[in-house]
């Protein structure tokens, strides 16, 4: 199978808000693939983080491609303004009362690529109709809203599961993702790692990416 290649996407949300410039660079310059940026609006997920002006800063700032991950109830109305941020993905949940079809359209006219998450509570019913035309999917490791939460590692068979069912697309795993997580989440599947506190709050940010790549492509080997 042919399995796309390994990401790390460092999240901002453990970044230092007030010199975000600064960390973007710092992040990129250590090796980040993409940079995955979490959207909250404080209904969906108890948090409220960053809304498009920021996302557009953002993307100024960056050279790398933008993973937006939005935690909001109604991406109907939002995910094509994330594109025209600067998204270049755009993730929205599987648990929102609202059509995927829809969803997706609108990311895709805004010129975006469509991923789906599932929280851990989440089966993959909802995005399998939809795999066609999702560029990844997002296996939540941790219920979303706040960083630095502990991994949840029964998530780990709905990866495994899209791979032995032929998904070949993207695969992202998201939250309490480390140096003593990342290898399982790589055996399961994943391709796609983010990790928030994991990289901030290392004192060498270029060591822990590498080390994270590394353990991920030792497991893929
Ligand atoms: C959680 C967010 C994550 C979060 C991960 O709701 O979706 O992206 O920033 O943080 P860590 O890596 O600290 O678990
Ligand atoms: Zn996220």
């Amino acid at each position: 199978m042919n399995i796309p290649p390994i990401r790390i996407a460092p999240s901002l949300l453990a970044a230092d808000f007030g010199r975000l410039e600064a960390e973007v660079q710092a992040v990129e310059a250590a090796g980040a693939d993409w940079l995955h940026v979490d959207v909250m609006d404080g209904h969906f997920v108890p948090n409220l983080t960053i809304g498009p002006p920021v996302v557009k800063r953002i993307h100024a700032a960056a050279s790398v491609p933008l993973d937006v991950h939005i935690m909001i109830s109604n991406p109907t109305d939002f995910a094509a303004t994330y594109v025209k941020a600067g998204a270049r993905t755009v993730t929205f949940h599987a648990e929102v009362d609202e059509d995927p079809t829809t969803i997706i359209d609108s990311i895709e006219e805004a010129g975006g690529k469509a991923a789906m998450a599932v929280n851990p509570d989440t089966p993959l019913d909802r995005v399998r109709p939809h795999l066609g035309r999702l560029s990844m999917v997002l296996v939540m490791s941790v219920f979303p809203g706040f960083g630095g939460q502990k991994f949840m590692r029964e998530v780990l068979p709905k990866l495994t599961e899209l791979r032995e069912a032929g998904y070949q697309g993207d695969l992202e795993i998201d939250g309490g993702i480390g140096p003593a997580t990342i290898e399982e989440a790589a055996r399961a599947g994943a391709n796609v790692f983010v990790a928030g506190t994991a990289i901030f709050a290392a004192d060498d940010l270029s060591q822990r990416i590498t080390e994270l790549r590394e353990l991920a492509a030792g497991v893929a080997a």
